[in-house]
């Protein structure tokens, strides 16, 4: 099973790469792991293909993968506006209602996609979902200001229950610090939403950054399916 979902990853990476990168391009490099492989792809096709490409991170993670494949690095103070932005998710719905921030990097990935002319999201078969949170257990993350938290996870129980909780980190003991200096809330909700209300409801408790809900964001998604194909959604 871990082959198959790391193929399918890397097969819907490969497409993007493959169908929704020109050259001259200004391109915005999403987080997480599915990313790793179209970047990789990216890269070939720079060296083979001889494409001049500009690449605008979404994250430290994405900084790393661009330099660490020798592409050229920028920002949106040089690149205000890109071309594409190809960046994972952690659940997509039937509506392109994206679930991200599994990895913590939300905030900046939301204001990447929102600079791109298109938005691609490329992810395995286990993100596709008809309902948001069916695969994805783990909540909506929520990037917040850290005094803040308390009072944030209570406004959110009061208005939708479910569950609030401050992401921990692995490898040190105390909270996950996004590379914004801000801390994140996980909300485990024990039903369908109507995703935009919840979003801009949340959206404006004061604190809080963003959340990791892209409503009305992605133009294609690209699914790696169980059996090695790449299924295009537009
Ligand atoms: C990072 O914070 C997330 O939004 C990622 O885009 C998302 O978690 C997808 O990651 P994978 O490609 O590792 O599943």
């Amino acid at each position: 099973l871990t082959n198959g979902v790391e193929n399918a990853k890397r097969v819907a990476a490969f497409t993007a790469a493959n169908n929704f990168v020109q050259n001259g391009y200004v391109i915005g490099v999403g987080s997480g792991s599915t990313i790793e492989y179209a970047v990789e792809r990216i890269a070939e096709r720079v060296e083979a293909e001889n494409l001049k490409v500009t690449c605008v991170p979404t994250s430290f993670q994405a900084r790393e993968l661009i330099l660490k494949y020798k592409l050229s690095l920028s920002d949106l103070d040089r690149h205000s506006k890109l071309d594409v932005a190809i960046d994972g998710a952690d659940e997509v719905d039937e509506q392109f209602t994206l679930i991200k921030g599994g990895g913590g990097c939300l905030t900046q990935e939301k204001i990447v996609a929102a600079a791109a002319k298109k938005f691609v999201v490329i992810a395995d078969f286990r993100k596709k979902s008809t309902n948001l949170g069916e695969n994805w257990k783990k909540g909506i993350p929520i990037e917040v200001v850290p005094m803040a938290i308390l009072q944030i996870q209570n406004k959110i129980k009061e208005k939708y229950g479910g569950i609030c909780t401050i992401r921990l980190a692995k490898s040190k003991a105390g909270p996950v610090i996004t590379d914004n200096g801000m801390m994140i809330v996980d909300w485990q909700f024990d039903k369908s939403h109507n995703w935009s209300e919840v979003h801009q409801f949340i959206k404006l408790i004061p604190g809080v950054v963003e959340t990791g809900i892209f409503f009305n964001m992605a133009d294609i998604v690209i699914y790696g399916t169980e059996n090695g194909q790449s299924d295009i959604k537009a």
